[in-house]
């Protein structure tokens, strides 16, 4: 043999090995309005992955919330509201599970937009007893935006709940989504004994835990003897089960995959009930990381070159770590820590030696990282959402990530002219993070910027990190605008001639006219069509 020959071997196993290991993983982010249980649900995934150091022990009990894993700021702590996306590692029946955390807030569905360009799937958690909440249409809507594969899992339903059929035709008519049960609740509340597994037909009988501290232990039991266990509820969810086996309520993973139709769970993530059901559904459901469609929509194949992209930049997470990381996904081949990657926007190269994985507040070297995985750049500061990143001689540019139609807006102007130069480099740097829009009109400049918000939560997070990162006291004025339109050069200029018309520019060159009234928009639209008025994404 040749030794080109055995080279081209080489090669060949090293291809092979990443798409094995791509095959591997799931990428995953949850969604739900708040309190519907996604800290719980977290924290029992990475007991059931063991990524709890001591397992069960670790499990944070009820009183200690705030210090959960992926709840890592002052601010996040004080507020008790989940800001920042963490990234979770953790290993299940052979399998790397990534879960990237989404801010439970709709206030920040740009932030939640951005995650999930990272990942492959989502689990959508409802509360048993409430069904479809205000944010969990917000976020659904993030999601049905980037046609993501949702699993649903209804919680809490170790307490009384709703009727399940009708939280299904509420999924149906609210979320225009097709839910489909797998598994059908037996019993709810203090009668929740199991569920019946519809690709069986078995009854899984759970049986409770001290607290939920370890996995739930269940049994199978065969349809000929769980109505001698669970009775009246058994022949109850039985009687469901047919209604939908009638219906034809059937799971086809096309539908799926386009993000058409849902899988369903029920379970109780305090007492652990379906949580080893849902696991096992992502990793036998969730597609794996695939070719993704470059700006070209050209696919890049998992096994090319190294290339990842930025979905997140996040400055000062951590008083013990005063720094900034660029949170990037592996889209292709292998990242090895430090290996020279090329950012394509500055076809600057940077240098990795400082990769980390991130599990919350605590941070362990990346060695190396594979399609799917996240891996955190430290000191990364000149990186940008959206950014791709890639191995020499292997460039990729991704689509550009679309911004949310901002709602709110203020103007901002420091108070202290001293520390005039602070709020600039801190503005640009909330600019560069994604954590508001930065609008600028000529005449306003760098000393009075416009923010713009999708919610106003993410003007306290501004003004917060203004004070306290960078020293400047902001003050926040009401601004008369409610909407905003992307425009280009050739109609700003008739805009700017206008009315009740402010024309401005994000960094990024992008012209955004805003609106005081949606009236004066609407009138305007159908007076003049010939203006460019593009919506943005996730408006309402
Ligand atoms: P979130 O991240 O979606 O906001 O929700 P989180 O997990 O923090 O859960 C919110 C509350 O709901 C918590 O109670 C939690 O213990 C409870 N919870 C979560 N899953 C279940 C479940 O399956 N069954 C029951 N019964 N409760 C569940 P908490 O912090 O003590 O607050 P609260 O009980 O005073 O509201």
């Amino acid at each position: 043999m040749s030794s080109d020959a055995t080279a081209g071997a080489g090669a060949d196993d090293a291809l092979s090995e990443t798409a094995r290991q791509a095959a591997k993983r799931r990428t995953f982010a949850i969604i739900s309005h708040p309190d519907a249980g996604k800290t719980t649900l977290t924290e029992k995934f990475l007991l059931y992955g063991g990524a709890l150091s001591g397992g069960a022990g670790s499990v944070k009990a009820k009183g200690d919330r705030r210090g959960t894993a992926s709840d890592w700021t002052e601010l996040e702590r004080q507020r008790g509201i989940s800001v920042t996306s963490a990234v979770l590692q953790f290993g299940y029946r052979g399998c790397v599970l990534n879960l990237l955390d989404t801010p439970g807030h709709g206030d920040f569905s740009e932030d939640t937009y951005r995650v999930l360009s990272a990942v492959d799937a989502a689990v959508m958690v409802l509360d048993g007893a409430k069904g479809i909440e205000a944010q969990t249409r917000k976020l659904f809507e993030v999601c049905r935006n980037r046609e993501i594969p949702i699993v649903t899992f209804i919680n809490k339903w170790d307490r009384p709940a709703r009727d399940p059929l009708e939280l299904l035709d509420e999924i149906e008519d609210q979320l225009v989504l097709d839910p489909v049960p797998v598994t059908w609740p037996v019993g709810d509340g203090d009668r929740f004994s199991g569920v019946i597994d519809r690709r069986s037909n078995d009854f899984v009988r759970f049986e409770r835990t001290a607290g939920g501290a370890t996995a739930a232990a269940f049994e199978v039991v065969s349809a000929e003897q769980a109505a001698a266990v669970a009775g009246g509820d058994w022949h109850e969810a039985r009687e469901a089960v047919e209604l939908l086996d009638g219906a034809g309520a059937e799971l086809d993973g096309k539908r799926f995959e386009a993000g058409e139709l849902s899988p369903v769970f029920f379970g109780s993530a305090l007492t652990n009930f379906g949580v080893q059901q849902l696991l096992e559904a992502i990793i036998a459901m969730a597609p794996s990381p695939s070719a993704r469609a470059d700006a070209h929509g050209d696919q890049r194949a998992v096994d090319s070159g190294f290339s990842a992209v930025v979905f997140k930049v996040q400055s000062n997470t951590d008083p013990a770590h005063r720094d900034s990381i660029a949170f990037l996904r592996v889209c292709s081949g292998r990242f090895e820590r430090g290996m020279t990657v090329t950012c394509e926007r500055t076809r600057k190269t940077l240098a990795t030696k400082y990769a980390h994985t991130v599990l919350g507040r605590d941070r362990s070297t990346a060695e190396d990282a594979w399609p799917g995985d996240v891996i955190g750049l430290v000191n990364a500061s000149a990186l940008r959402v959206g950014d791709a990143l890639h191995a020499a001689g292997e460039p990729v540019r991704w689509p550009a990530v679309p911004a949310f139609a901002p709602s709110s807006f203020r103007l901002a102007r420091c108070r202290d002219t001293s520390k005039a130069k602070q709020f600039r480099s801190g503005v640009r740097q909330l600019d560069s993070e994604g954590v508001v829009q930065v609008l600028r009109r000529p005449e306003g400049g760098e000393s009075s910027p416009i923010l713009a918000a999708v919610g106003p939560l993410q003007f306290e997070v501004a003004e917060h990190r203004l004070r306290h990162e960078f020293g400047a006291p902001v003050e926040l004025a009401p601004a008369p605008w409610t909407a905003a339109r992307r425009t280009d050069e050739a109609s700003a200029d008739a805009l700017r001639a206008m009315s009740g018309v402010t024309v401005t520019a994000r960094d990024d060159g992008d012209l955004l006219a805003l609106f005081e009234s949606p009236y004066w928009l609407a009138r305007l639209e159908s007076d003049h069509p010939d203006l460019t008025l593009d919506r943005l994404i996730g408006e309402g």
